[in-house]
């Protein structure tokens, strides 16, 4: 998948990434040099793109040691870099389901759509038909990095490792474990099995990608409610065991998943306390949904160190959790918050619509909140399906916006103006004379991965459109 050969890559164009919650940069005349091992090694500011090869001499990268790629200066559709998304919370096999069982709550949509679709996965071929399409569809929307929960079986979720790895999307990938109140078609034969088959899985990748560079396993109990004490205490142990590997699950998703979990678990009195208990809570954990927080809640995450993987489409139609995920609260506490499709409960795998859904669900929310919790700005929805992402699975240093040192995990964004003369982009309506600022606000209100042309990971492109 590579098209580095070995020279410096040199973008020059307009750069807009986070640099905080609150604050973006627009970088006008931006130089920067990615070097042979898809590491951002330099980033000037306000080099006329006449002066690039001088900018180079001066940094001493000579002729033949560089290909300089100009992103579109065209001030009718203009382009310019951002950086990559990050999906925090996706489910690879409900591919095929997304937007299927609406009208459902969270359990029912389990039994009835999710573990019959999910149970398809035992058969390879099936397995490798939808998540090829799936990690596809991902990168198209320009998704960088994503957070899989794969099915319960370990062939199938070995595939979509093996997938992922080969299209160079940087993933971290489950087996799902689930050995409880889940149907007899569709259960881990017992917590030892679940636990042989999660090692086993993490063997595999560990044969593909020892250092795990771009597939990383992740600790995946589905939910509280579907493992027993025996297999959250084992789950816990492996990622101690392991480095500390990534974990992730479901969190205080809705009211009537948090009353069916503390019935079955009554020695807690809240999901932080259970789950920390299992040594599921550390500064690897990805959490998704959190809508129902309680301040203590809030404070053992806090200092726990978990992310919050927020999902506001899933939220609003089969989460059950609607408005009340406290995405402001968050940020207050600076609890690290990504977004996360949560595809099929959310029935878009776009991030561009996540972080729409999480502007809508915040103006609600300080509607609820009487102002108290103020909606969120474009350039947090921004930062949360970026750099906030990043921190959320841990990769801040080495993704998640263009500092440098970090990998070049970037998107090659291409506007279309009014005019309609780009016929393969979505119109995003741009005038003549608009500034970087009203771009910016046009591409996240109104673009879609038609928008999105190039994909890079590492500093290699993964997708051209
Ligand atoms: N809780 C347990 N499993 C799931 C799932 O697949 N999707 C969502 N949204 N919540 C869950
Ligand atoms: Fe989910």
């Amino acid at each position: 998948m590579s098209d580095r050969t070995g020279i410096y890559q040199v973008f020059h164009g307009t750069f807009i990434h986070s640099t905080s919650p609150g604050s973006i940069e627009i970088v006008h005349d931006g130089m920067l040099v990615v070097g042979p091992d898809g590491r951002i090694v330099h980033f000037l500011h306000n080099i006329p793109v006449e002066e690039t090869r001088t900018a180079l001499d001066g940094l001493n990268i000579l002729a033949g040691e560089y290909r300089i790629s100009v992103i579109s200066r065209d001030k009718i559709n203009p382009g310019f870099m951002i950086p990559g998304f990050v999906d925090t919370h996706n489910h690879a096999p409900q591919w095929a389901q997304r937007g299927l069982g609406r009208g459902l709550q969270i359990l029912e949509w389990l039994d009835t759509v999710t573990f019959p679709n999910e149970a398809k996965f035992e058969d390879k071929d099936y397995a490798r038909k939808v998540y090829e399409s799936c990690i596809n569809g991902s990168i198209k929307q320009g998704i960088t990095t994503s957070c899989y929960y794969g099915s319960l079986h370990g062939e199938a979720t070995k595939i979509l490792a093996d997938i992922c790895l080969a299209k160079g999307q940087r993933a971290f990938i489950g087996k799902c474990n689930m050995d409880k109140n889940s149907p007899a078609y569709y259960t881990d034969a017992s917590a030892e099995e679940s636990l042989r088959v999660t090692e086993d899985f993490i063997s595999h990748v560990r044969s593909r990608d020892p250092t795990f560079s771009q597939i990383t396993p992740i600790i995946t109990p589905r939910f509280a409610i579907s493992c027993t004490r025996e297999l959250l205490k084992g789950l816990g142990k492996i990622a101690a065991e392991n480095a500390g590997l990534p974990i992730q699950t479901h969190f205080n998703e809705a009211e009537s998943e948090i009353a069916a979990t503390l019935t079955l678990f009554p020695e807690f009195d809240n999901e932080a306390d259970l789950y920390a208990h299992f040594g599921l809570l550390t500064n690897r954990s990805v959490l998704a949904h959190c809508c129902h927080m309680t301040p203590y809640e809030m404070e053992r995450l806090k200092a726990l160190d978990c992310g919050v993987a927020h999902c506001p489409i899933a939220n609003t139609t089969v989460g059950g959790g609607f408005m009340a995920a406290p995405i402001r609260e968050f940020l207050r506490r600076d609890i690290k918050v990504g977004l996360g499709t949560d595809s099929g409960g959310g029935f878009s795998s776009s991030i561009l619509d996540a972080m729409r859904q999480a502007f809508i669900v915040s103006n609600a929310r300080e509607m609820m909140t009487k102002g108290e919790d103020k909606s969120l700005s474009l350039e947090e929805c921004f930062y949360l399906a970026t750099l906030g992402g990043a921190r959320v699975c841990g990769i801040e240093q080495e993704s998640g916006n263009f500092a440098i040192g970090k990998l070049f995990d970037a998107l090659h964004v291409q506007m279309a103006s009014v005019d309609g003369d780009k016929l393969n982009l979505a119109s995003t309506g741009i005038e003549a004379g608009d500034g970087m600022k009203t771009v910016f606000e046009k591409f996240m209100m109104t673009a879609d991965d038609r928008n999105i042309v190039n994909v890079y990971v590492r500093g290699n492109i993964i997708h051209s459109s």
